[in-house]
Formats: structure tokens, C-alpha cells, sequence
């Protein structure tokens, strides 16, 4: 059979026949590479064994957990490691995700578990420089520097841990496979192998992912599709603030978060993420906007701030950050046309305090109440939290569990609660007994009407 070659994009997997500058899938430019052809699979087989099929009742135990310890990742698991499964751990480079799985793994070895910690990224040196600056020097983990794939493989086979960590798939290599590690031929080589293993051995196989510029795990998008559980480490440089977020769980919810701050001697649990999200608050100053919001099964209150100024510009600039800019293109769209707010030649920027990424529709109105405030430069009662969904008209759409936000925001001692009309009785027999007190609106135009006494010119 002569040897064929593939053209392969490294950033989202398509094949194309010969090369070309720009992928037509997803829009990247060099991102295609000449690979060797994988050969073809077995051919099928003319006839087929007859399959047992069985019922949906359950016959197994649910899957044995195994709990780190470290409550926030935990949680975000679902419980803890399923044995016989792989997560992966996606993340920009620096973020902290090498620090996040040694403490993890630490914490596992010390907790009785075997645990083989595989690093392809630094040397072994390094890790234990890294552990003792974490004061984890102790725990009895066993640690490799290396890169061949299947080494890695016979060493696990021979000791047959509870949990690998491999960091990061990137520098794996499998030497049948003949392109460069990293690319997406050897990461889907690396990674099917490594599932493999965790599913023949019952081992928990937890690997790092390096994330592209454009968020993607670098490499396929295959290796999500492969592995059960996908976390992302997200977080802003130059905030302290971690963001761990399940985006896929086979054995557990998608969207639970875990809070870190990164500290000196390594990443720090933080139990309480309102109140740390809230302790950089200023005076009260126009555009700042306190948002009761959810992540997973988690209240979250976040200070929004948005900014308007005049601008020099033809096309004024719209920066967001931790939001979504076609959203807030939405919003600014909602005040211009349906109350007559509007922000033409002026710069708009939002931002999300503290680092953390925002993608609830509850907090519209959270948005547009920071943006009305900075364009009229009248700053809102400080001791208030908003949520609730705008819709193109103007109206106010209930979200999902008021109750989880208001009692966090009662927690944290803020007395009022701007909140959707609809769902109002419902909520406020939720409130009973509470002492932060509801301002239900229907609509943008009564919001501004009660909060800023009249529309603004
Ligand atoms: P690292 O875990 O190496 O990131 P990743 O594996 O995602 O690339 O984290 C590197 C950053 O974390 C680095 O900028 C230094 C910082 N850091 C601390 O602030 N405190 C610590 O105790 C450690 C170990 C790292
Ligand atoms: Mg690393």
C-alpha cells in the first residue's frame, strides 16, 4: 500500500485533501498540516455475532468516587475521581493547572492512593522544587519526567495506580504515530491510548490540556469527545482569583464551578466566593452594579462595572470583559430602541470583577442597570443586587432559582433585590421571613423610572 498524506488543521481537526492557508471549518489561518494518513480500519466482517441486549435497569453500584479532599474540585468532579474514568483539564498556559493537579495528586497520595504523576512539560527536579514550595514534599507520590507513550503505558501497567496524572498531552508523544507531539494526530493517539488504560485498569486518568488562544483545547476538539469529564481552569492574569468549571461530566453535573485564589505556597480553597468577589468594592460609584448570580448549584454575587465616555472614534469601541460582547450589543441595542437611551458616540466598557466569566441571561439586568448608571453618571443604591433576563422588548423575564440568589445576597447583608415581575408571588413566598426586601420590575422602562426617578433624556 503506497503512503498516502492527509492534510490535517491543527486547531480543529478537519482533513482536507491538499493544503490550503486558511481552514474552511473553523475560520483558522496556518493552521493545516501535511500528516501521514492513518491507515485504514479492518474492513467490516461479512457477518456479525448477535449482540445481548439488555434493559435499562440497573444492575451496578454507582461508580466508587474517590474524594482529593480538596473540597472545590471535588465538587466540581461531582464527588470526587470515578475510578476507570479520564478527565481532562484544559487551561492557558500559566493559569495554573500543573500547580492545581500536584496539589490534587499530593492530597490523593496522601490519602493512601497510589498516584503517578507523569510530567512531560518540566523536569522532575523542577515538580519537586514545586512541591517543597508547596510544602507537599512529603506526600508519597510517584513521580516520572517523560515523554514516550509507551514507557508511560508500561509503567502504569506494572503499577497499576488509582490515579495518573499526565501533564500535559501536548508533549506525549506514541512513537507509531509519525507526526509531531502536539499535533493533532499524536494527541488523539496519546489520548485514546490513556483512555484505554483507565477503562482496562480502573485507573483514574486525569489529563492536561493547553487551551488555544481562541479557547480550545489545542489540538481536537476529539479529545473532549473522548474523555468523560472536560474541567476548564479559567482566570484573569493579574487576578489571584480560579475558576475551576465543569463543561462536560459523564458521572456528574456540567456548569458546577470551584473557586481558588492563587497565593504564594500554591492555590488556596475558597469556601466563600461572594464575599472575596465583593472585597474589592469601592465606594458606591456610577456604573458599579452588584449581580446575584448561580454557577452550577453555587449562588455567586459579582460586582458589574460598566464605563461610558465620549467618543473620538467614527465606530466607538464596546470592550467586555467576563461577558459576552454580542450580548451586550443586545442590551445596548434594548435601551436605545425600546427606552431611548442610547450610547452613539460614546465608548462603552464592561467588565466582570475579579476575573470570573459570566454567561447567565439573568444578568441583564444587572448589565443594563451598570450601563444606565454610567451613561447618566448617577450611581445606585450600594446595598442593592439585581438579576433577571431582558428581552428584546424591554421586558423582564424570571430566571431560574431567585431563591438560592436572594438568600445569598440576605447573606452577605445587602437589603434589597431588584428582580423580574413575573415570578414575584412565587418569590416572595420564597422571601418569607427574610429580611432583604424585593423591587420587582416588568419592564427596562419601569426599572429606570423607579431607580433614576425618570427616563433620562
Ligand atoms: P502552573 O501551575 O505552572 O500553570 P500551568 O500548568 O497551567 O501552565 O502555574 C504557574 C503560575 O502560577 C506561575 O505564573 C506562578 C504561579 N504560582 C504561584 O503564584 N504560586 C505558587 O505557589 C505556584 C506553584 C505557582
Ligand atoms: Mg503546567
Amino acid at each position: 500500500m503506497s503512503r498516502r498524506s492527509a492534510y490535517v488543521c491543527q486547531s480543529c481537526g478537519a482533513t482536507y485533501a491538499k493544503w490550503a492557508g486558511r481552514c474552511d471549518n473553523c475560520g483558522g489561518w496556518n493552521t493545516i498540516a501535511e500528516e501521514p494518513e492513518r491507515p485504514a480500519g479492518p474492513r467490516p466482517a461479512a457477518r456479525g455475532r448477535r449482540i445481548t441486549l439488555t434493559g435499562l435497569e440497573s444492575r451496578e453500584a454507582p461508580p466508587p468516587r474517590i474524594a482529593s479532599g480538596i473540597d472545590e474540585l471535588d465538587r466540581v468532579l461531582g464527588g470526587g475521581l470515578v475510578a476507570a474514568s479520564a478527565v481532562l483539564v484544559g487551561g492557558d498556559p500559566g493559569i495554573g493547572k500543573s500547580t492545581l493537579l500536584l496539589q490534587a495528586a499530593a492530597a490523593h497520595a496522601a490519602a493512601g492512593q497510589g498516584v503517578v504523576y507523569v510530567t512531560g512539560e518540566e523536569s522532575a527536579a523542577q515538580v519537586r522544587l514545586r512541591a517543597s514550595r508547596l510544602g507537599l514534599q512529603g506526600a508519597p507520590l510517584q513521580l516520572a519526567a517523560a515523554t514516550d507513550l509507551s514507557d508511560i503505558i508500561a509503567t502504569l501497567e506494572a503499577e497499576r495506580p488509582a490515579v495518573a496524572v499526565l501533564d500535559s498531552i501536548q508533549t506525549l508523544w506514541a512513537s507509531h504515530v509519525e507526526s509531531a507531539p502536539g499535533s493533532v494526530a499524536q494527541v488523539r493517539a496519546v489520548s485514546h491510548e490513556l483512555v484505554s488504560f483507565a477503562k482496562r485498569r480502573g485507573t483514574a486518568v486525569i489529563l492536561v490540556g493547553h487551551v488555544t488562544k481562541e479557547g480550545q483545547i489545542a489540538g481536537p476538539r476529539v479529545v473532549e469527545h473522548m474523555v468523560d469529564t472536560v474541567l476548564y481552569f479559567e482566570g484573569e492574569r493579574g487576578h489571584q482569583f480560579r475558576i475551576l468549571r465543569s463543561v462536560k461530566n459523564r458521572f456528574g453535573p456540567a456548569g458546577e464551578i470551584g473557586v481558588f485564589e492563587m497565593t504564594g505556597g500554591g492555590l488556596r480553597e475558597v469556601a466563600n466566593p461572594s464575599a472575596l468577589f465583593l472585597s474589592e468594592r469601592d465606594e458606591p460609584a456610577s456604573g458599579s452594579v452588584v449581580f446575584a448570580g448561580v454557577e452550577g448549584t453555587r449562588p455567586l454575587l459579582v460586582e458589574i462595572q460598566a464605563l461610558v465616555a465620549p467618543s473620538p472614534l467614527g465606530t466607538p469601541r464596546r470592550t467586555v470583559v467576563g461577558w459576552d460582547s454580542g450580548r451586550l450589543a443586545t442590551i445596548l441595542a434594548v435601551l436605545e430602541a425600546r427606552l431611548g437611551i442610547g450610547f452613539v458616540g460614546r465608548d462603552v466598557y464592561l467588565n466582570v470583577a475579579g476575573g470570573l466569566r459570566v454567561s447567565e441571561p439573568a444578568a441583564d439586568l444587572a448589565v443594563a442597570a451598570a450601563l444606565i448608571s454610567a451613561r447618566q453618571d448617577i450611581a445606585l443604591a450600594h446595598d442593592a443586587v439585581f438579576f433577571g433576563e431582558v428581552s428584546l422588548s424591554g421586558a423582564l423575564r424570571p430566571v431560574a432559582q431567585a431563591d438560592a440568589r436572594l438568600k445569598e445576597a440576605e447573606k452577605l447583608g445587602f437589603r434589597a433585590a431588584w428582580t423580574p415581575a413575573g415570578g414575584a408571588a412565587a418569590q416572595q413566598a420564597a422571601n418569607g421571613g427574610r429580611s432583604i426586601g424585593l423591587l420587582p420590575v416588568a419592564h427596562l422602562a419601569e426599572f429606570v423610572e423607579k431607580a433614576f426617578g425618570a427616563l433620562p433624556e
